[in-house]
């Protein structure tokens, strides 16, 4: 201590702007709190100044004391401002490297959109689903014996011909590429328990052109019920309600006598399409039956116990004159400006 001054107005007032200047000079607050401790904390000169107080002659103690009173309250309120200049100033600083300007072009992700066949499928296979049926599935590439023979098309039945099917090598293992959903017919009936109440989406495989009106893989709805006591008209109750789910309340259907190996009756489906664009009328929506008893026999069911109806509709088709869709091609082809149209509903 023996370095600090005698107290006195002078060494007070040096001691005063010492402490002002460094405080003045912190430009930031760590470097306004070493000026704190070296200017105005115990060992700082104005402090050990204050502590000489106590040996100043008495009549000169008031005086003395209200230089001190007043330096330390300089260096104080000095502190007390500079520190909130730097306060502010630091958090602008923050902000300002911390700033985002909300109003710049973002990288935004171009948003997809699910495509009309498998929002289409998926509306189908809602109105089953809402009348407690279940979805069932079977493969793409599959048995001959299910695409055919357990549907009761002869070795050399021509239905077999009607067909134009891919058969995939080698042909011994007599594989094929399921040229219709039906033999999903025969997997429920040997997978399930009866009463079956099934639909089944999925694709299809025929040696078709690639055309407007054609699709060499296409998609099928199948339908299947086995129960006791099913008659067609539960087969044409059941259609008419789809019917008039996708084509609004006017639309109905009707049946055309026709031939399937696997059903028998068999019909062909047509659709009373009240808002076709071009006007209401009938349009071929596909093909149904009752379960031929030998197909029923084949899955091993007693067709004397039980009977049962199919139906089979494709949903390009489906899409086709419910959408307006002109060109199958499109369905195809994956642009992605086609599938936007439908946005997410269909
Ligand atoms: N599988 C037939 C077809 O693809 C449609 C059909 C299904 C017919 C069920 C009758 C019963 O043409």
């Amino acid at each position: 201590m023996s370095d600090t001054p005698e107290i006195s107005p002078e060494a007070v007032d040096a001691a005063v702007h010492a402490a002002l200047a460094a405080i003045a000079a912190a430009s930031s607050t760590t470097e306004l709190k070493a000026a704190r401790s070296a200017h105005s904390a115990e060992a700082s000169p104005l402090a050990q100044l204050n502590a000489q107080l106590r040996n100043v002659p008495n009549d000169r103690k008031a005086e003395f004391g209200k230089l001190m009173g007043q330096a330390r309250g300089r260096v104080g309120q000095a502190l007390a401002a500079r520190e909130a200049e730097l306060a502010e100033s630091e958090t602008a600083a923050k902000l300002e490297a911390e700033r985002i300007d909300i109003t710049a072009v973002g990288s935004r992700a171009r948003v997809g959109a699910r495509h009309p066949i498998s929002l289409l499928q998926e509306q189908v296979a809602d109105i089953f689903v809402g009348m407690g049926w279940e979805i069932a599935e079977g493969p793409e590439l599959e048995h001959e014996w299910f695409n055919f023979d357990a549907l009761n098309f002869d070795v050399d039945h021509p239905a077999r011909q009607m067909q134009d099917t891919f058969f995939v090598d080698p042909v011994e293992r007599h594989l094929v590429m399921r040229t219709h959903t039906s033999p999903v017919q025969v997997r429920s009936m040997l997978e399930r328990e009866i009463p079956i109440y099934v639909l089944c989406p999925g694709r299809v495989y025929r040696t078709d052109e690639f055309d407007a009106t054609h699709l060499p893989v296409f998609t099928q709805f199948e339908g299947l019920v086995v129960d006791k006591g099913i008659t067609m008209a539960h087969l044409k109750g059941t259609l008419d309600h789809a019917a008039r789910v996708l084509f609004g309340p006017e639309a109905k259907t009707r049946f055309r006598s026709n031939f399937f190996p696997f059903t028998e009756p068999s019909a062909e489906l047509d659709l009373w399409h009240p808002t076709f664009k071009g006007g209401a009328r009938w349009i071929e929506w596909g093909g149904c039956g009752m379960i031929n008893a030998n197909v029923l026999r084949a899955a091993g069911i007693d067709p004397e116990e039980y009977s049962g109806f199919a139906f089979g509709m494709g949903i390009e088709r489906t899409l086709m004159f419910r959408s307006d869709v002109q060109d199958m091609r499109d369905m195809a082809e994956g642009d992605i400006r086609f599938s936007e149209q439908f946005g997410m509903v269909v």
